[in-house]
C-alpha cells in the first residue's frame, strides 16, 4: 500500500495510472478544440472537458495529500538532475490543481450555470463578474498547454532514464519496485 524507497505503493501507482488516462483525454480534447472546432468528434470529447477537469483536480488534491503522507518514504530524489525532476513533480502537481482552478473561477464569474460530473454545481451570475472571465480568458488555456508540455518531458525523461542510461525508472510506477 505504502511508498517505498525502491517504489510506489498500490494508492500511488493508481492514482498515477487513473490520473494519466484522464489527462490523455483531457489533452485530446483540448487539441480537438484547438484545431477542430465545432466537428461531432470535439463535441464528444469537449462535452466530457469540464466534468473530466473537475475529477483531475480533486485526484490531483487527494494525489497531493497521499503525496505527503508518502513524502518521506518515497524513493531519494538527490542530486542535480533529480532535483530538477523533483521540481518538476512539484510544478505538475501545482498546475494539475491551478489550470482547472482558474476554469472554475472563470465559469463561477459567468452568467451561464455551471455542472460537473452530472451535478449543478453554481447557477450563472446575474451580470459577469469581469476580472474571473478575464483570468480565464488569459490563463486557462496557456497555462493548460504548458502543464501538457511538462507531462510530455516527464514522459520522455522516464524512458530516457529506462532505455538509453538502464536506470529502471519506469518500474517504479508499474510493477512497483525497480529491482523487479
Ligand atoms: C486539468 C484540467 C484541465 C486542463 C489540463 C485543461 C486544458 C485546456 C486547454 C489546453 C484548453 C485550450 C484549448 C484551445 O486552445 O482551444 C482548454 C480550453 C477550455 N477549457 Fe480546460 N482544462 C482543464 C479543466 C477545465 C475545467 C475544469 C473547465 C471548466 C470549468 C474547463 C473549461 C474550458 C473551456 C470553457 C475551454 C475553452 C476556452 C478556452 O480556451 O479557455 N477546463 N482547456
Amino acid at each position: 500500500m505504502m511508498d517505498h524507497a525502491h517504489g510506489y505503493g498500490l494508492i500511488s501507482r493508481l492514482f498515477h495510472w487513473v490520473m494519466a488516462l484522464l489527462i490523455v483525454w483531457q489533452a485530446t480534447s483540448a487539441i480537438l478544440h484547438y484545431l477542430v472546432d465545432d466537428t461531432a468528434i470535439t463535441d464528444f470529447f469537449f462535452g466530457y472537458h469540464f466534468s473530466n477537469g473537475v475529477l483531475i483536480l480533486i485526484l490531483a488534491v487527494l494525489r497531493g495529500v497521499w503525496g505527503l503522507i508518502n513524502l518521506s518514504r518515497r524513493p531519494a530524489h538527490d542530486g542535480g538532475l533529480q532535483r530538477l525532476a523533483a521540481l518538476g513533480h512539484v510544478a505538475m502537481y501545482a498546475l494539475l490543481i491551478a489550470v482547472p482552478v482558474i476554469a472554475i473561477i472563470r465559469a463561477y464569474g459567468s452568467t451561464r450555470d455551471f455542472s460537473a460530473l452530472g451535478v449543478q454545481i453554481f447557477s450563472g451570475m446575474d451580470n459577469e463578474i469581469e476580472w474571473m472571465t478575464n483570468l480565464g480568458n488569459q490563463w486557462h488555456g496557456f497555462v493548460g498547454w504548458i502543464l501538457f508540455a511538462l507531462i510530455a518531458g516527464h514522459i520522455v525523461m522516464a524512458f530516457v532514464h529506462t532505455y538509453a542510461w538502464k536506470q529502471p525508472l519506469i518500474a517504479r510506477m508499474t510493477k512497483g519496485d525497480e529491482r523487479i
